[in-house]
């Protein structure tokens, strides 16, 4: 740990009254990073910080000094897979250890949940990002694009074995987090996103889509849409999509995720979207190309940074799945 950290500051974990300061830091950091004229106004009118916080307050970690707010970091636990973020720092205290005060106990986070690969999302231009990562274990791997395409203006339909998680009875959840986690499992061993699911659902933040292939579930994708979650007005921000994978080229997968694509499309539409924002990691080729040749574009580009060796982890070439780690 660098000598310079001021005397004073506590890591702990982040309690509701918490939220306002860490939302404006979250908006203070970014924007003062990337040079926006009022660094406040980054991402608008979306939020991480009460949605995530609400989701699992044990995963949220805060820096303070003489009660002062200085930053936070927010872990995600999906099963086997971790990542961490948006982790900042208020603007004036950079430079003096207290990220790197705040991600060490992240790790020991990872730790308890017994996570088996770690991610995070982050700026490939850095150095100093880089670098703070890189003396946690983390190692840059492949970009990661953050893409986006207008709603399609065929008007909404309702699409064959297509269904919302948040229309199904209370009794025939817990069967559904299971076909969810079946088919996340598939792609990576353990990988499990009921936590996302149930906050989507628990909060409104949006919905998740189930697309079926007969009594199996194809392909989920987990949304968030409009203001105050992680796509903000007008947005329908895929968080997390993936496709059970099948073998061999122009498979089975292929088509499944052409069919989530036109589920997420028309979900958009019906829930007042104009906007689709997906991230996809650029090891995922076929998923790639697929979102490019319906009109998605690249809006921004991170760098996912891993634990692990290359080829650790779920980012490779035949896996469908969108989510950027962010
Ligand atoms: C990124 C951020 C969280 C870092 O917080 P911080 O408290 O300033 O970071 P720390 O002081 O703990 O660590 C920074 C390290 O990078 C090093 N560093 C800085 N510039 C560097 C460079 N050009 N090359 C290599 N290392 C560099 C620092 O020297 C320090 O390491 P040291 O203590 O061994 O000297 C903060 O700048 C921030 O909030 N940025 C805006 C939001 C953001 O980008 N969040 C992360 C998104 S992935």
């Amino acid at each position: 740990m660098p000598a310079s950290l001021p005397s004073k500051v506590v890591v702990r974990p982040l309690v509701e009254r918490d939220l306002a300061a860490a939302d404006r830091v979250i908006r203070l950091a970014f924007g003062t990073f990337l040079g926006l004229p009022d660094p406040l106004r980054f991402m608008g009118d979306a939020e991480y910080a009460r949605t995530r916080w609400k989701a699992d307050p044990s995963a949220v970690l805060a820096a303070e000094e003489n009660g002062r707010f200085l930053g936070s970091n927010f872990a995600s636990n999906w099963g086997s897979f971790g990542f961490f973020g948006p982790l900042t720092v208020d603007p004036e205290y950079w430079d003096r250890g207290v990220a790197q005060h705040l991600v060490a106990p992240t790790m020991d986070i990872f730790r308890r949940w017994g996570s088996r690969h770690l991610g995070l999302y982050t700026f490939p231009q850095s150095a100093k990002h880089v670098t703070l990562y890189q003396k946690f274990g983390f190692w840059p791997r492949d970009l990661v694009a953050i893409m986006v395409r207008e709603v399609g203006d065929a008007p909404a339909q309702s699409l064959p074995d297509t269904q919302l998680f948040s229309g199904a009875p209370s009794e025939e959840r817990p069967g559904l987090l299971a076909a969810c986690r079946e088919v996340s499992d598939a792609n990576f061993a353990g990988l499990d996103l009921e936590r996302e699911i149930r906050a989507v659902c628990e909060q409104k933040l949006g919905d998740t889509i189930l697309v079926w292939d007969g009594a199996q579930l194809a392909a989920f994708a987990v949304c968030h849409v409009g203001a105050r979650t992680e796509a903000g007005t007008g947005v329908c921000y895929v968080k997390f999509a993936a496709v059970r994978p099948s073998p061999g080229a122009g498979s089975r997968a292929g088509a499944n995720f052409a069919r989530l694509l036109d589920a997420v499309d028309s979900f958009a539409r019906t829930a007042g979207a104009h906007t689709i924002q997906a991230g996809v990691n650029l090891a995922r080729r076929e998923a790639f190309r697929e979102m490019f040749a319906r009109g998605f574009r690249t809006q921004t580009q991170g760098v996912a940074m891993e634990s692990g060796g290359p080829g650790e982890g779920y980012n490779r070439a035949g896996v469908y799945i969108l989510d950027d780690w962010r």
